[in-house]
């Protein structure tokens, strides 16, 4: 099978590099070149333009930051929609919101390329060792048709439904993913200033039954006050802004969430949004000025 692959960040060089590892005949494209090095290394053929990735694909793969990325891969100049042979994949794994994803599937369909959202679940670590969770919308036969691909690069694919119900169930899981860390930064923050050690802390909250499981993963970081992006802070105060605009379309409100976002975003305005988004911890404790203190701020 042959695989375009765009978009070789944190998420998406480490997915590629399963799909190599596994066997696909891979073509990447990244719009910072020096990204695909290390997969050029490995076997991968490099494509110039998006255009180039999608020429010779049965499959294309997007891993991009946004749905302004994601568009302009696609329909921008020399996107890669206009050169995908008609009956091809494409599956975008992609964090967007779900009618980002309906309106990508109705491009596709309109030049006669199937289309389903599969965004995933899981940050570097699960990336790399190809643990990833696929959360995916579209036709159950064009699942089938990408399930080795997808089990390539993760341990479990759930099929939601139709096309925009995957990143409908990855909005879901982001909001409350982004309202657990700010929560328990804040928590932190609140006991230091009651006078309570952060040892102590730490040992209570994530022993206890009121800390979401993930956060035991953020342990070291927050310890250390050190936090080179897994999941950068960025990213989060964008899924955030999606889950809001969703929610929104629905008719759904979202008190809690909006209040998290407004956090992140200010934490990314004030120079955190490259590091991990357990930085808002060092955000809510920052000096008077608002900056991530020097030596933090480019980490990773
Ligand atoms: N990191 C995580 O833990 C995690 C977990 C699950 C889902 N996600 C989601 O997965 C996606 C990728 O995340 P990541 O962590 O891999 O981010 P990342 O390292 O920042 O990579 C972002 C990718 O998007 C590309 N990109 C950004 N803007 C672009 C534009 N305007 N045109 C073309 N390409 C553009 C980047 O290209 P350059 O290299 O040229 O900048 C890079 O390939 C995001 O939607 C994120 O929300 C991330």
């Amino acid at each position: 099978m042959e695989v375009g692959f765009i978009g070789l960040g944190i998420m998406g060089s480490r997915m590629a590099a399963n799909l190599l590892a596994r066997g696909f005949s891979l073509t990447v494209h990244n719009r910072t070149a020096a990204k695909a090095e290390e997969l050029l290394r490995q076997g991968a053929r490099w494509a110039e333009r998006p255009a180039a990735a999608a020429a010779k694909a049965d499959v294309l793969v997007t891993m991009l930051a946004d749905p302004a990325a994601v568009h302009a891969a696609a329909l921008g100049k020399e996107g890669f929609l206009a050169a995908l042979r008609p009956g091809t994949l494409w599956i975008d794994c992609s964090t967007v919101d779900p009618s980002f994803s309906r309106r990508m599937a109705q491009e596709a369909r309109g030049r006669g390329v199937r289309f389903l959202d599969a965004p995933a679940a899981g940050t570097k670590g699960p990336a790399e060792a190809g643990q990833l969770v696929f959360f995916v919308g579209g036709a159950a036969g064009d699942l089938q048709e990408a399930g080795p691909l997808l089990q390539a690069m993760g341990r479990s694919v759930l099929h939601v439904g139709e096309n925009g119900m995957g990143t409908s169930l990855k909005m879901v899981v982001n909001l409350m993913l982004g309202q657990a860390m700010a929560a328990f930064a804040e928590a932190l923050r609140l006991g230091e200033a009651l006078g309570l050690g952060k040892e102590k802390l730490l040992e209570t909250l994530l022993g206890g039954a009121v800390a979401a499981p993930f956060l035991s993963g953020k342990k070291q970081k927050v310890l250390a006050e050190r936090f080179e992006p897994e999941f950068p802070l960025k990213w989060m105060a964008k899924d955030l802004h999606l889950a809001a605009q969703a929610a929104f379309e629905c008719a759904a409100a979202l008190p809690c969430g909006a209040a998290a976002k407004e956090l992140y975003s200010l934490a990314a305005a004030h120079g955190w949004g490259e590091q991990d988004f357990s930085a808002i911890y060092g955000f809510l404790g920052r000096a008077p000025a608002g900056s991530p203190p020097a030596g933090r701020a480019s980490a990773g």
